[in-house]
C-alpha cells in the first residue's frame, strides 16, 4: 500500500483548461505523503486523445516513459503537434523515495485556435452613430439549426469593446467584462467556451450585447472617449461537432441582425442606465421576430492580432448584504457596505413602471455624514434602473460593462421603504484564487491584512491598476512593480502577470517602458505624450523586477525566456539616458511618489532626488537582468549587465556616497535603496543603517517613505538586525503609518498616508483614494519576516523554503500559510514566557530550511525531543545566534527557549 497520492494536476497553471493557444504546455503536479522529508524520485507523463486511451492498453499520443528527477512543476509537453479545438486527456504515474509508485486520476486540457485562423468577420450594427457619448447597448442576434447527432459545441468569441453572449435565453458562461483589457491593437484576448450543454436539437439563437468598455467608453483621466476606435465589433466562431466529425461552423457575419437594447448608457468611469421597459423578452430564444430589427455590416478590422486568453477571466466572487442603512444631513437615504470593494449592486425591487431608481456610488461619507465624491474626479459611479413594473415578482438586476469602487451607495427614487435585502454589493474581480493567509495576535494587523487583500482584489480586474473608483483606474507600472511580491502571496497571479507583462512587452517605445500598461497616456492629451509618457525609474522597472518576481515565486523560467528582450531593451534604454557617467538625470520621473515630505512641521524631510533614485533603479534593474542572463545561460551576456551593473554601483556611491557612508540627502528612502538594492559596500553598511534607524527615530518612529522606499523599509531594518525597529514602525498608529488609516477606519489600503486627516478633512481630491494597493507592499514582509515564509533564490518556487521568522513587536503569535505549487507551506509560532514554538508544514517533493533566532541547539526541540533525534530532520547547525536545521517534507513542531532577545522588539 503507497502512503502517496498525486493530485492537483495544472496545465499552464490551470484545472482542466479550455482554449488554450500554448503549443507546447507545460504540466505540474503535487505530491502527498504520509511520510517524513517524502520526495520524487521519478514520474512518467502519459497524454491520450482520448480518456480510453489512457485507461486501456492502446498505443499513446505521447509517453514520456519514466524520467528519472524530482521535477514536478513546468514539466514540458513534447509529443506530437495539436490541432485547433483538439483536447487531450493525461495523467502521471510518480516515483517516490520509497520507490513506491502511484498514479494521479485523468486531467485534460483543450487547444483553443491556434494562429487565428478565423473564418468569422467583424461585424458591426448597421447604423450610425455619434461615439462622443455613449450609446446605446446594441444586441445582436443570429437563428441557426442543429442535427441531432451533435456531441459538442464550442464558442470562440471576442469583440471590439465588452460583449456578453447569450445562448437560446441562457447566458454563456459565468465571466463578466469580456474580453478584457489588452493594449488592442497588439494583442486582443479571445475566449472559448463549452456550449454543448446549450444548444439543441431544432432552431438555436446565439446572442451578444457589446458595450463601450475600455475600447471606446472614457478612459485615462482626460475625459476622452473612443481610445482605441469608434466602432463595436464582434467576432465570433459557434462550432458545432457531430458524430460523424463533422464541424459546422456559425460565425459571425451579414446573417445576424441588431437592435437596441436596455441599456442605455454603459461606461466604466460614468456607470449603467438601464431601461426594463425597452427590454425585447424572448430576443435571444428561437421564434423572435425581427422583422424591425437593423442588418449588421462587416467591419475592416485585423484578425492577425487575436490571441488566445492568457490571463484568467474576471468573475463575480463574494456578495456582499449591506450592513446598514443610513440618513445624511443632506437627506440622502445610503447603503453602507461595511467594505470598500469593487464590483456593483444589485437591485430587487417591486413597484410601479417608469419609476427610475438612481444609485451614486462613493468610498467614503465626509465628515458630516453625506456621501463624499469629489475624489471620483470625472467618475461618476451611477446606476440607474427603470422599472418594467411586475407586480408579481421581483425585478432583479445587475449592470454590465461597468464596475464601481465603493463602500456606500445613495439610493434615490426606490419606490417604498427600502430594506437591507433590496440590495447586494457584487465583488467582481480576476479569478486569482486565494493562495495566502496571514494573521497574527496584534487586531490592528490582521485588519491591515484584511485590507491588503480587498486592495488586491478591487485593483485585479484584468489588469493591475491604480485605484479602481476616479477617472483613472490604469495600470501603472510603478504600482504594480511595488505590490507584486505582495500579490505572490495573496493569490495565484502568474497568469495574471504573463498577460500583462505581454501588454508591456508590445507597447514599449523603443525600450522605454509606458507608465501605464496597456498604455493610454500615449492616445490622450495628458501634456504627458512621447517620452514623457514613458520611461520613468521605477516605474518601466517593472519590466525586470515584475517577471523576476514570478519566476522567483512559481520558477516560471518560460516567462523569463518570453520577457527577456523586453527586460533587456529597457535596460538598454536606461543606459542610453546616463550620458555615460551611469548617473540618470534626465527624463520625467516620478520619484518617491507621494513620500513624507515635512509639510509638517513635527517632521521636516528633504526629498529622495529624482538622480539617486533613477541611479538606483538602473543598478538594481542591470543586476537582476545581469542574473536573469546566467539563469538561461546566456554567460556572455550575463558577464556584459553585471559588468553595466558593477559600474552603475560604483557611480551611485562616487556620486551620492560620502566615504563616511552618507547616502544621498540622509533620507530614509536614500537609505533603503542603498542598503536593498546592495549598492554599498560593505564595510559602509552596518553604518547606514545605524543612519537609517537615526532618521527613523529622528522622525519618532515614523517613516516619511513613498511609493518607492515603503516597500523595502522593513526588510532592510530585519535584514540587518533591526527587526526591532522594524516592528515599532509597524506599530505606529500615528500619521504616517500602516495602521494610521486603520485607527481611522479604512478598509482597503489608501492612497496617502493621510487620506482622511487626522482633524478629518480629506487630502486633496484630486488624489485621494481609499482603494490603492501600492502601500499595502508591506503584506511580503508580513509574510517573509514575521511569518517567516521566504524563498531560496537558488530553489525557486518555494522548491527550497526558508522558514525564519523574526518574532517581536509584543506579538504572541504569528501563522501564514501559503499554496505553493507544491502544496501547502504553513508556518505558525507563538511567544509566551520567552518561549517559542514553531510549528512548520512543508509539502512533499520540497526541503526547508529552518532558522530558529536567538537560539541555541541545547535549548532547542522537535516534538519535545532532542533536534538530533527526530525523523525529517537533516541536519541542524549552530550559526552565530540561530539554530539552522534542514528538513524535509512534513509537520515539525519545533521548541525553544528564547536567549539572544534582540530581535523582541
Ligand atoms: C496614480 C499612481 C501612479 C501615479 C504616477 C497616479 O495618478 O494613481 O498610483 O503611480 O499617478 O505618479
Amino acid at each position: 500500500m503507497t502512503t502517496m497520492t498525486i493530485s492537483n494536476l495544472k496545465c499552464e497553471y490551470q484545472d482542466n483548461p479550455l482554449g488554450i493557444d500554448v503549443l507546447q504546455p507545460r504540466l505540474s503536479w503535487q505530491m502527498q505523503s504520509e511520510h517524513y522529508g517524502a520526495y520524487q524520485t521519478g514520474y512518467q507523463v502519459m497524454v491520450g486523445g482520448s480518456e480510453t486511451e489512457l485507461t486501456g492498453d492502446r498505443e499513446l499520443m505521447w509517453d514520456s516513459g519514466k524520467v528519472e528527477t524530482d521535477q514536478s512543476t513546468h514539466v514540458v509537453y513534447r509529443g506530437p503537434s495539436l490541432a485547433a479545438g483538439q483536447r487531450v486527456y493525461w495523467k502521471v504515474k510518480v516515483w517516490n523515495e520509497q520507490g513506491e509508485v502511484s498514479e494521479s486520476s485523468l486531467a485534460w486540457w483543450e487547444m483553443g485556435l491556434l494562429d487565428g485562423k478565423w473564418k468569422a468577420d467583424w461585424i458591426t450594427p448597421d447604423w450610425d452613430e455619434n461615439t462622443n457619448c455613449s450609446q446605446p447597448v446594441p444586441l445582436l442576434r443570429r437563428e441557426f439549426k442543429v442535427n441531432s447527432d451533435l456531441v459538442a459545441a464550442r464558442i470562440y468569441a471576442t469583440s471590439l469593446g465588452l460583449y456578453e453572449l447569450r445562448l437560446n435565453g441562457q447566458c454563456v458562461g459565468d465571466a463578466v467584462l469580456t474580453p478584457g483589457w489588452t493594449s488592442y491593437d497588439h494583442r486582443l484576448q479571445y475566449q472559448t467556451y463549452d456550449v454543448t450543454g446549450l444548444v439543441r436539437q431544432g432552431e438555436n439563437v446565439v446572442g451578444a450585447l457589446l458595450g463601450d468598455g475600455w475600447y471606446r467608453g472614457n478612459l485615462g483621466y482626460t475625459g476622452e472617449r473612443n481610445l482605441y476606435g469608434t466602432r463595436l465589433a464582434l467576432l465570433l466562431q459557434l462550432h458545432l461537432i457531430y458524430a460523424n466529425g463533422r464541424v459546422e461552423i456559425i460565425c459571425s457575419d451579414e446573417q445576424w441582425r441588431a437592435a437596441n437594447s436596455p441599456i442605455l448608457i454603459s461606461d466604466i468611469y460614468m456607470g449603467e442606465t438601464y431601461d426594463a421597459r425597452q427590454e425585447k423578452p424572448g430576443w435571444d430564444d428561437a421564434g423572435f421576430g425581427t422583422n424591425d430589427w437593423h442588418c449588421v455590416r462587416q467591419l475592416d478590422y485585423p484578425k492577425e492580432n487575436v490571441v488566445g486568453q492568457d490571463g484568467p477571466f474576471i468573475r463575480r466572487h463574494e456578495r456582499l448584504q449591506p450592513v446598514q442603512i443610513l440618513h445624511s444631513p443632506k437627506g440622502e437615504t445610503i447603503l453602507d457596505f461595511g467594505q470598500n470593494m469593487v464590483g456593483w449592486t444589485q437591485i430587487r425591487v417591486r413597484g410601479p413602471r417608469g419609476t427610475t431608481i438612481t444609485l451614486r456610488h462613493a468610498e467614503v461619507l465626509d465628515q458630516q455624514g453625506n456621501l463624499y465624491t469629489d475624489n471620483l474626479r470625472k467618475a461618476k459611479q451611477e446606476t440607474r434602473y427603470t422599472l418594467k413594473g411586475l407586480t408579481d415578482v421581483d425585478e432583479v438586476y445587475e449592470p454590465h460593462f461597468t464596475f464601481q469602487g465603493f463602500r456606500y451607495v445613495a439610493v434615490d427614487g426606490f419606490p417604498g421603504e427600502l430594506t437591507l435585502d433590496n440590495f447586494k454589493g457584487i465583488v467582481v474581480h480576476s479569478d486569482t484564487p486565494p493562495t495566502g493567509t496571514f494573521e497574527c495576535s496584534n487586531p490592528l494587523i490582521n485588519q491591515l491584512q484584511h485590507n491588503i487583500v480587498w486592495g488586491q482584489k478591487g485593483n485585479f480586474i484584468d489588469v493591475p491598476t491604480d485605484c479602481p473608483q476616479r477617472d483613472e483606474r490604469l495600470g501603472w507600472t510603478g504600482d504594480t512593480q511595488v505590490y507584486i511580491r505582495t500579490a505572490c502571496f495573496n493569490m495565484s497571479v502568474p497568469t495574471f502577470f504573463t498577460k500583462w507583462l505581454r501588454d508591456l512587452s508590445v507597447d514599449q517605445i523603443n525600450g522605454s517602458v509606458t507608465h501605464v500598461v496597456p498604455d493610454v497616456l500615449t492616445r490622450t492629451n495628458t501634456g504627458l505624450e512621447g517620452a514623457h509618457s514613458s520611461g520613468a525609474a521605477a516605474w518601466g522597472d517593472a519590466a525586470v523586477i515584475c517577471p523576476w518576481t514570478i519566476y522567483l515565486c512559481y520558477d516560471d523560467t518560460r516567462l523569463l525566456e518570453e520577457q527577456y528582450e523586453s527586460m533587456a531593451s529597457w535596460v538598454t534604454y536606461i543606459h542610453s539616458r546616463t550620458d555615460e557617467d551611469f548617473i540618470w538625470r534626465k527624463d520625467f520621473q516620478f520619484g518617491d511618489w507621494l513620500d513624507f515630505r515635512g509639510k509638517d512641521e513635527r517632521l521636516p524631510t528633504p526629498m529622495t532626488n529624482y538622480e539617486l533614485i533613477g541611479t538606483a533603479f538602473l543598478a538594481y534593474s542591470t543586476q537582476l537582468l545581469a542574473n536573469i542572463a546566467r539563469i538561461l545561460n546566456k554567460p556572455k551576456e550575463a558577464e556584459h549587465y553585471s559588468d553595466l551593473a558593477g559600474k552603475a554601483k560604483a557611480a551611485f556611491n562616487c556620486e551620492f556616497v560620502t566615504p563616511a557612508g552618507r547616502v544621498g540627502p540622509n533620507t530614509q528612502t536614500a537609505y533603503v535603496l542603498a542598503l536593498h538594492f546592495d549598492l554599498l559596500p560593505e564595510p559602509l553598511r552596518p553604518q547606514a543603517v545605524r543612519r537609517l534607524v537615526a532618521e527613523i527615530q529622528n522622525a519618532n518612529y515614523h517613516l516619511t517613505t513613498g511609493f518607492v522606499g515603503t516597500p523595502y523599509l522593513c526588510h532592510v531594518l530585519s535584514r540587518y538586525g533591526y527587526a526591532n525597529i522594524a516592528y515599532r514602525v509597524l506599530n505606529q498608529e500615528s500619521y504616517p503609518s500602516w495602521l494610521y488609516p486603520i485607527k481611522q477606519g479604512a478598509t482597503t489600503i489608501w492612497e496617502r498616508w493621510d487620506g482622511i486627516k487626522p482633524d478629518g478633512t480629506f487630502q486633496d481630491a484630486e488624489m485621494n483614494s481609499f482603494n490603492h494597493y501600492a502601500y499595502g507592499a508591506i503584506g511580503d514582509w508580513l509574510y517573509q519576516v514575521v511569518a517567516g515564509i521566504e524563498i531560496d533564490p537558488n530553489a525557486p518556487g518555494y522548491r527550497r523554503i526558508l522558514i525564519q521568522p523574526q518574532p517581536g513587536g509584543g506579538l504572541t503569535c504569528a501563522k501564514a500559510s501559503l499554496d505553493s505549487m507544491y502544496g501547502k507551506i504553513e508556518s505558525k509560532w507563538t511567544l509566551e514566557n520567552n518561549y517559542l514554538q514553531l510549528t512548520v508544514t512543508i509539502p512533499a517533493n520540497t526541503e526547508g530550511v529552518i532558522r530558529l533566532p536567538g537560539q541555541l541547539i541545547d535549548n532547542s526541540t522537535e516534538q519535545g525531543k532532542d533536534l538530533s533525534q527526530e525523523k525529517g530532520i537533516r541536519e541542524v547547525q549552530q550559526k552565530k545566534d540561530e539554530v539552522v536545521i534542514s528538513i524535509g517534507s512534513g509537520t515539525y513542531h519545533f521548541g525553544a527557549k528564547q536567549n539572544l532577545d534582540k530581535h523582541n522588539g
